[in-house]
């Protein structure tokens, strides 16, 4: 059952709780409801992507209080300072490189080196982030596919029993999802057209926007591309058996003779495994040298629920960069 909430004082406060427990509640925001789950909880962020059944996992935005709680988790560079001062709070997400210190779950950015950050002008938006004291990763509120959510009504049809709660937060002001701008880079990058229009974005930037080609954004789209998940050393999947050079990455009792294991989960838990996925790429492919390790091998993961999403990452993480 999913609990339907009011914009009360208590109400939010109650929410927040929910989301400190790890749970998903769905809010409002200017643009479209969110499906919210504390950014810094990597298994209620997997909760998410299982919630939407979505078979890959995209990164998700983390929506912050203010821009000063935004940019202590991402390096702002003086132009996203500018836009920030010009668009938040509002229908803008900025793409930004993590800070080292980021406590933003991995698996909230797909494990990339950037993260989409964005401050919310819904009153209720912003009451629950500051409830919770922590970001707010939330895509939006609707079943992978769907249409995006404008109402609390919406929401449920696509995911009620699904999710802890929804905040009821009235119809959507903006009704379309945010502007997404890339300033990762040295040239902004237009990824999503959205709530801001380009021309007071590029009124705001002082020149023309690029934006990104359809080829080119198969390139950058982190669900596309290959290389954000491979490790530098050779990756295997669906092992049997491990080889005398090789580190394992391990769902379940470890195969046995492997030199360094991590373990996505020792229960077999798809989203136990999930929310490690990403942590246990990158620290086998960090520790796997100093223990002799030349390559690493995948124990095999089942493809339901998010298992499939999982096997996605794990098949291009395998698949040469060239390919
Ligand atoms: O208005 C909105 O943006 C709504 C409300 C809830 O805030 N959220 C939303 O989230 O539309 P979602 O997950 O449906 O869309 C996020 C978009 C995707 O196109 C994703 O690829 C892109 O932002 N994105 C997120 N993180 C990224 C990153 N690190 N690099 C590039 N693109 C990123
Ligand atoms: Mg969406």
């Amino acid at each position: 059952m999913t609990e339907i909430l009011n914009r009360t004082d208590h109400d939010i406060l109650h929410a927040a709780a929910v989301l400190r427990a790890g749970k998903l509640v769905a809010f409002g925001t200017e643009t479209v409801y969110g499906l919210g789950a504390d950014a810094t909880n990597a298994l209620a962020v997997a909760a998410v992507f299982e919630a939407k059944g979505r078979p890959l996992f995209n990164p998700l935005i983390c929506h912050y209080e203010s821009a000063d709680a935004a940019f202590a988790d991402v390096l702002a560079s003086p132009l996203a300072e500018r836009l920030a001062n010009t668009f938040w709070p509002g229908p803008l997400t900025l793409v930004l490189r993590r800070r080292a210190a980021c406590p933003v779950a991995m698996l909230a950015g797909a494990g990339l080196e950037t993260l989409a950050v964005r401050v919310p002008a819904h009153p209720v938006a912003q009451r629950l982030i500051a409830a919770l004291g922590r970001p707010v990763a939330a895509p939006s509120a609707n079943r992978s596919g769907g249409i995006s959510p404008t109402t609390a009504a919406h929401v449920l049809a696509g995911l009620e029993g699904r999710i802890a709660a929804v905040i009821d937060s009235g119809p959507c002001r903006v009704g379309l999802e945010s502007t997404v701008l890339d300033l990762s880079g040295p040239t902004p990058f237009l990824l999503r057209p959205g709530g801001v229009n380009v021309e007071a974005l590029e009124a705001g930037i002082g020149c023309q926007l690029s934006v990104v080609s359809h080829q080119s954004e198969a390139l950058r789209s982190p669900g596309m591309m290959l290389s954000h998940y491979a490790p530098r050393l050779p990756f295997r999947i669906n092992a049997t058996g491990v080889h005398p050079n090789e580190a394992l990455l391990a769902f379940g009792p470890p195969l046995l003779g492997a030199g360094l294991v991590f373990q996505l989960s020792s229960s077999q838990n798809l989203n136990e495994a999930a929310a490690n996925l990403f942590e246990g790429l990158h620290w086998l492919d960090q520790n796997a040298a100093a223990r002799g390790l030349t390559a690493i091998a995948a124990m095999p993961i089942p493809t339901h629920a998010l298992g499939r999403a999982i096997t996605d990452r794990l098949t291009r993480a395998a698949t040469p960069f060239d390919n």
